[in-house]
């Protein structure tokens, strides 16, 4: 089944979103670092075309650390501005506000000198829901306020607030697109609850998770489900998943459901290790092919 979830209140948060680009001297883009493609929003291209950009990428503690260093290397290599953020325990965060402000203050400059009165540069932060925005936003401002939780889709309004003298944010919703381009981005944007659990089946989800772990990292698998070899087919993994861990429905027959749920949360809690769902590799011929069309 393709994933697709794009509610009302997401479309009205891209409308605002588009109205508020005008203001704003540098967007930060917020995304996973374990699917840091698949979490951009392509429409960015279109609505943010012009406007400097940092990619923040977000919960780097949860990511395989080589697969980020490829992708950290592989968006500069493409001229974009990288920070590695891990937000929950406060890491990385300085070195995303130095490089804003001084992206932001390259905006400034470009006013200033036509007339405008100097004052603090304004990014505007954007991501997926769950990617660790309000997680960010309360750490930058030091405050615990709201809305910190994995209900995607959580509808929050754009506000501004003042980070210091030097940078003002304009704190959006969390967004997602109409249509994913390619079928793995939804189910890498459900395996880390952007994508609200109704609107997918857990099965699939999981199934499509197994395939990635089986081919990339088959030694976590072993090791957590206690597995002595992989087999070759994705639907067999998953079973011998389920009878090792006795999610059953009766006895030898498994309840995917119940193994699914085991795999998702298990993914989720970090129980199998720090993994990567993608690697520059798996989208470098969609990106060439997306700039030459
Ligand atoms: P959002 O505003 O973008 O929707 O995301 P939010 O900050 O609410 O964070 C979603 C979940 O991700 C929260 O977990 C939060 O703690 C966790 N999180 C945020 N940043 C990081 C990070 O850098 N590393 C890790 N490992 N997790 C991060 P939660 O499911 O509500 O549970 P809890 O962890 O708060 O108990």
């Amino acid at each position: 089944m393709t994933i697709q979830w794009f509610p009302g209140h997401m479309a009205k948060a891209n409308r605002e979103l588009k109205e508020n680009l005008g203001k704003i001297d540098v967007v930060i883009e917020l995304v996973d670092a374990r699917l840091p493609q698949a979490s951009r929003n392509p429409m960015l291209n279109e609505t943010a075309a012009g406007k400097p950009r940092v990619i923040a990428m977000m919960k780097t503690d949860l990511a395989d650390p080589e697969v980020t260093k490829a992708w950290h290397a592989f968006f500069e290599e493409r001229g974009e501005t990288v920070v590695n953020v891990n937000a929950k325990h406060g890491k990385g965060l300085k070195d995303l506000l130095n490089t804003a402000v001084e992206v932001g203050k390259q905006t400034q400059a470009r006013l200033i000198e036509k007339g405008v009165s100097p004052r603090a540069p304004r990014a505007m932060v954007i991501g997926v829901p769950n990617v660790g925005k309000s997680t960010l936003i309360n750490q930058l401002i030091n405050k615990k306020t709201a809305n910190i939780g994995d209900t995607p889709g959580v509808t929050r309004q754009q506000q501004w607030l003042k980070v210091n003298q030097n940078l003002d944010l304009l704190d959006t919703p969390g967004i997602l697109w109409p249509k994913f381009e390619y079928e793995d981005v939804g189910n890498k944007l459900a395996l880390v609850k952007a994508i609200k659990e109704e609107r997918f089946i857990a099965q699939d989800v999981a199934l499509f998770l197994i395939n990635i772990l089986k081919e990339r990292y088959p030694e976590l698998l072993k090791d957590r489900y206690k597995l002595d070899e992989i087999p070759e087919d994705g639907v067999e993994l998953f079973e011998a998943i389920g009878l090792k861990r006795g999610c059953l429905i009766r006895k030898g027959d498994v309840d995917f459901e119940k193994a699914a749920g085991v795999v998702l949360t298990d993914f989720r809690n970090e129980k199998l290790g720090k993994i990567s769902l993608e690697t520059p590799n798996d989208w470098k011929e969609r990106l060439t092919e997306e700039s030459e069309a």
